[in-house]
């Protein structure tokens, strides 16, 4: 994976004027467990299907199918294994968890948890995030989570980068006013550079915060504290216009 290459490292404020599609987002595969495929090859009711999931020809996602007028919604981007996905839902029954992300086992791995558990409030979408954005209503989403986007560490891979200013953007378009977006990562460069891509959005006020406790170690982070990495989280809020 990207984020365990962190050599030739490019400046953590090398900016990027529009940030390309990166081919690396398309879906990915791997070893692929009976579980999850049977996962994947079934029907599940919380498998969000994007071309299936427009609603009566608005062109936009039908998010009343899961939040029924009363939940909010939270996406979480490119959650890649089941476990914090899963906590923070069971912690928020209040939400509705949208779990993004292109890795196949990922994703199977989560929808069959989901059924095994009988949860209602996370429903999940195998497609890059952009896909999702553009599908979703103006000012529909009340929390995003970002933890440990790969960091593209080499210089000529910093097109690559999902968290630019264009991106911040385009997902401020879609997040209400006060709404929130928390990132960490364990690469401190890469966390300058989020920073300053975010601060250059007029639309998201923020930076720096303490690790919350309740944030859970994702795979990444326990990665980074077998390295004797740190993390630095991040909280921007949505202000606007
Ligand atoms: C470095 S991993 C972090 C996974 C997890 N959040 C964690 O902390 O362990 C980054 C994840 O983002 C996913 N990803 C990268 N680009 C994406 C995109 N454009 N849309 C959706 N998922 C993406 C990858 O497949 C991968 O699972």
């Amino acid at each position: 994976m990207a984020c365990s290459n962190l050599e030739s490292m490019s400046s953590p404020h090398e900016t990027v004027s529009a940030p390309i599609f990166s081919p690396t987002t398309k879906r990915r595969t791997g070893r692929i467990t009976r579980r999850q495929a049977a996962a994947l090859a079934g029907a599940s009711p919380h498998r969000l299907d994007l071309p299936g999931a427009y609603a009566g020809g608005s062109g936009e996602l039908d998010l009343h199918r899961w939040t029924k007028g009363e939940r909010e919604v939270v996406l979480d981007i490119g959650f890649g294994s089941a476990q914090p996905v899963l906590e923070l839902a069971r912690l928020h029954p209040e939400q509705v968890v949208v779990a993004i992300d292109v890795h196949t086992p990922g994703v199977g791995d989560l929808l069959a948890s989901i059924d095994e558990l009988g949860m209602d409030n996370v429903c999940v979408a195998q497609a890059d995030v952009r896909e999702v954005l553009a599908l979703l209503p103006m000012a529909s989403i009340t929390g995003v989570r970002t933890f440990y986007p790969d960091p593209w560490p080499k210089s000529r891979h910093v097109r690559r980068r999902l968290v630019a200013t264009a991106f911040a953007n385009e997902l401020a378009d879609k997040v209400r006013v006060g709404g929130w977006w928390h990132l960490a990562t364990d690469w401190l460069p890469y966390a300058d550079y989020m920073r300053a891509q975010i601060d250059a959005s007029s639309r998201w006020q923020g930076g720096p915060i303490d690790r919350p406790a309740w944030r859970p170690v994702t795979r990444y982070e326990r990665n980074a504290q077998v390295a004797e990495r740190g993390s630095t989280d991040l909280w921007f809020v949505r202000s606007g216009p």
